[in-house]
């Protein structure tokens, strides 16, 4: 990756007393109280400002948090638990700065953390004037967001155009070089597990693993659309009908390579999405008009897990189920401890699928856990990222 590193800029001297501003991915997982359940991404972020404070700049961190309106702060969109969560980690106070496109006040040695800046009017949109306003806060801007490596908004691309200085921190740079090493010349058969509600964003991404992997396992939302696909009834559960027509070709593309997408043979129903309904396994045949598909059954989740024993390279990315209900995590855990005890290299990613590693203590068995969620899957797809290339830009100009 030919990008200028932060850590090149450390060593040749050029952070001491310089205002970096850091984008960060802690846009983590909370309950219904503001609580965070998952810290990986704010684990991950920690190294970056430790690095920008121990060479003696004043930083700036910020962050997305969900996905807000801009222009309107409603409290569940505030950073302030990452703040908190932040100052625990790094051992020194993280005050939360409110508005701060005009201006910051931070002192070499010290971090603040800049409110959620999907608040910011143009930021979605890559806004020029947002862009270049946040650019003139400091001397040294630092893409250390892999999560949102994917997106080129005003705080991970526009910024990165005007800022006197622009670098990859070091998560950036070590996610790009796992992920693009493992698949360089992956250990075959290499089995990419795809799952998840967000059917629409990642048929695509289907499509592209379609043409690489020699198992492609679907999950969740994604899995019933393609149960519609193989002609299986799904009752009311999540899916898109309108999408089945690019299910069936992915399909097609995997039959024709030899490969497989394997169809879920039972599943786990319930006649409402609850934690207290009750669970039913039924042959994926079936499932009834009013009910609601929330997990794989216990005899596809066996298939799975035979499949995953003899894969040589994992690729996972989502929960199979709805496991953060007890009922529907059986699925989701068989493959969880599959992966574990395969002897194949493993990368995963996602925030769900970060939440399932954490809720079955497994993150020493994952040969590599990416904190992206879209993005780790872009770059599997081969894509070459917004970040990366804006970073390459601004280093070949110099
Ligand atoms: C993620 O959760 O995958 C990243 O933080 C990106 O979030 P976004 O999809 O809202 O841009």
């Amino acid at each position: 990756m030919d990008v200028l590193r932060l850590s090149d800029l450390v060593a040749a001297g050029r952070i001491a007393g310089r205002r970096v501003f850091i984008r960060a991915d802690l846009n983590v997982p909370q309950d219904d109280a503001g609580r965070i359940t998952e810290d990986t991404r704010i684990r991950a972020s920690v190294p970056c400002i430790r690095m920008a404070l121990a060479a003696g700049a004043a930083v700036m961190v910020t962050s997305h948090l969900g996905r807000p309106t801009e222009g309107e702060f409603r409290p569940e969109d505030s950073l302030a638990p990452v703040a908190a969560r932040l100052s625990e980690l790094l051992g020194c106070p993280v005050p939360l700065v409110r508005d701060w496109v005009g201006g910051v006040e931070v002192r070499p040695g010290e971090v603040v953390l800049l409110e959620n800046c999907r608040l910011n009017k143009g930021e979605k949109k890559n806004g020029e004037e947002l862009a270049r306003k946040m650019a003139a806060l400091c001397d040294v801007f630092v893409h250390d967001a892999f999560g949102t490596a994917h997106r080129a908004e005003a705080s991970t691309y526009g910024i990165a155009q005007y800022a006197p200085l622009a670098c990859a921190g070091p998560l950036l740079a070590a996610e790009i070089d796992a992920i693009t090493k493992a698949l360089a010349a992956p250990r075959r058969p290499l089995v990419a597990i795809v799952a998840g509600s967000k059917v629409s964003t990642k048929l695509t991404i289907l499509q592209s693993l379609a043409g690489k992997v020699d198992g492609l396992v679907v999950g969740g939302g994604i899995a019933n659309t393609f149960l519609l696909a193989a002609g299986l009834p799904i009752g009311r559960s999540l899916a898109e009908p309108a999408l089945v027509a690019e299910a069936r070709a992915v399909m097609d593309a995997m039959k024709a390579r030899g490969a497989e997408v394997p169809i879920p043979v039972d599943v786990v129903v319930a006649p409402r999405f609850a934690a207290d309904a009750p669970a039913t396994v039924k042959d994926s045949a079936d499932v009834g008009a009013d009910d609601m598909i929330l997990d794989i059954g216990p005899r596809t989740a066996r298939m799975l897990a035979d499949r995953l024993a003899a894969a040589g390279t994992i690729v996972w990315n989502g929960p199979v189920g709805v496991f953060e209900f007890d009922a529907f995590a059986q699925g989701t855990e068989t493959v969880a401890r599959a992966i574990a005890a395969s002897s194949a290299f493993s990368i995963a990613g996602g925030g769900d699928t970060l939440a399932a590693i954490a809720k079955y203590g497994i993150e020493k068995d994952i040969g590599y856990i990416s904190t992206g969620g879209g993005a780790f899957l872009e770059v599997l797809e081969g894509k070459t990222l917004p970040a990366f290339e804006i970073l390459a830009r601004r280093a070949a100009q110099g």
